[in-house]
């Protein structure tokens, strides 16, 4: 049977949920369908800063508990040691420095709570529906096809197509009429090693440690519940460390702090990759959020970008549907872009000056501490740093 809706989002995590929302909110109905059950994605342990911006989006969206259960950070720390010498940390003060903070806020938690209003407002969102074919995106009907959970096939045809299907997106080769990447592309040649354990907090805000063996980042989920990460190869078995070892790699790596220890009971290996798609648009498709780009989780830039995206294509979908003017979707990829690749460096930035590479030099680690330094000794430095971080201005196309 063929369906009919105006705009076919594939992917229901936070880029897919909030832009059905800000569609449904100008008026324009949507399909949101997802090859994931809602428990997997309610349960997938993603990382967990929201930028001011983005709180104030989701402030939007009923129920939502980014602000009142998610924690305010007003600042983070940068932890680093001349060679041989004592670690010392330095604050950046986000407050101070740009009056602007983030929040903490887990990203399957703001998946909850989207999930919760979307079915609330009456959402035709699917779950278990795999989608295996996306074609006449240069037409005005492009047409969605794949399985429902239940194996029955489906075919949903809109007057446009968003592919917010994460990095291993099915949309993307539409858009890009490559089957292959289809992108900028970077790897790195680390990645992070990531617990949440039962303890209580070691630190009142973030820490991003870089030591002489390499970098650590210690989090927080609740009271309760934190999440810690340090630097290890892309080839690690999350299973080959046991609780004393990960402990002993996370302590040697905050030197200085002696971290609230506890029951370890999720671990990870996160690989590091920097990704842009050639093209963010063609014809009646488009792609946001992890379809259109992913970046090392260094710079907590993932899901906010998501969103930044998905604030300029509402925008540009309302135009084109509502008042037939193409502009904003014409304009889609170059001003997406320009924040992408900012977010892309910043994210770049922060890894390559907090890890350490594992064939770097002594003049590579000297280099580095200087660079650290440039930035907590320069107020312009820090300003930089608590500006990306917090998140440049949202914008609509223009
Ligand atoms: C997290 O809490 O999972 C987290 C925080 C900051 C990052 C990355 C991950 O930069």
């Amino acid at each position: 049977m063929t369906e009919r809706t105006r705009v076919a989002i594939v992917g229901a995590g936070p880029a897919g949920l909030v832009l059905s929302h800000l569609l449904a909110e100008a008026g324009i109905d949507s399909i949101v369908v997802d090859a994931r059950g809602r428990e997997e994605i309610e349960h997938t342990i993603r990382a967990g800063i929201l930028e001011q911006g983005t709180v104030e989006v989701l402030d939007g969206i009923p129920g939502s508990r980014a602000r009142t259960v998610g924690q305010r950070h007003d600042g983070i720390e940068l932890r680093f040691a001349e060679p041989g010498g004592e670690a010392q940390g330095h604050r950046i003060d986000f407050a101070d420095l740009v009056g602007r903070g983030v929040w903490l806020y887990p990203q399957h938690e703001v998946l909850r709570d989207l999930i919760a209003a979307r079915l609330a407002a009456g959402q035709d969102l699917r779950f278990g529906a795999t989608v295996t074919e996306v074609t006449g995106v240069d037409s005005a009907r492009p047409t969605v096809r794949g399985a429902r959970a239940d194996g029955t096939p489906f075919e949903i045809v809109a007057d446009f197509v968003v592919g917010a299907d994460g990095s291993r997106s099915v949309v993307r080769p539409s858009v890009t009429g490559d089957s292959r990447s289809g992108g900028y592309f970077r790897e790195y040649p680390f990645a992070w090693f990531g617990i949440l354990c039962e303890a209580p907090p070691s630190s009142e805000e973030l820490i991003y440690s870089n030591a002489a063996d390499g970098f650590a980042l210690i989090s927080q989920r609740s009271e309760t519940v934190q999440r810690m990460y340090f630097q290890c190869d892309p080839d690690t078995d999350p299973n080959a460390l046991d609780d004393a070892e990960i402990w002993e790699r996370l302590q040697a790596r905050v030197p200085g702090t002696r971290l609230a220890e506890g029951p370890i009971f999720q671990r990870d290996v996160l690989r590091f990759r920097s990704f842009v798609s050639h093209e963010l648009r063609r014809g009646r498709a488009a792609l946001v959020g992890d379809a259109a780009h992913t970046v090392p989780p260094t710079g907590a830039k993932g899901m906010n970008l998501a969103i930044a995206d998905v604030l300029l294509l509402a925008d540009a979908l309302r135009r084109l549907l509502l008042e037939d003017d193409p502009r904003g979707v014409d304009g889609y990829a170059e001003a997406a872009s320009q924040r992408i690749w900012k977010a892309q460096h910043f994210s770049w930035w922060m890894t390559s000056m907090l890890h350490v590479a594992p064939d770097a030099s002594d003049f590579d680690r000297r280099r580095q501490i200087g660079e650290l330094r440039s930035v907590v000794e320069s107020e312009a430095g820090r300003r930089y740093l608590a500006e990306a971080y917090t998140g440049w201005p949202l914008r609509a196309a223009v």
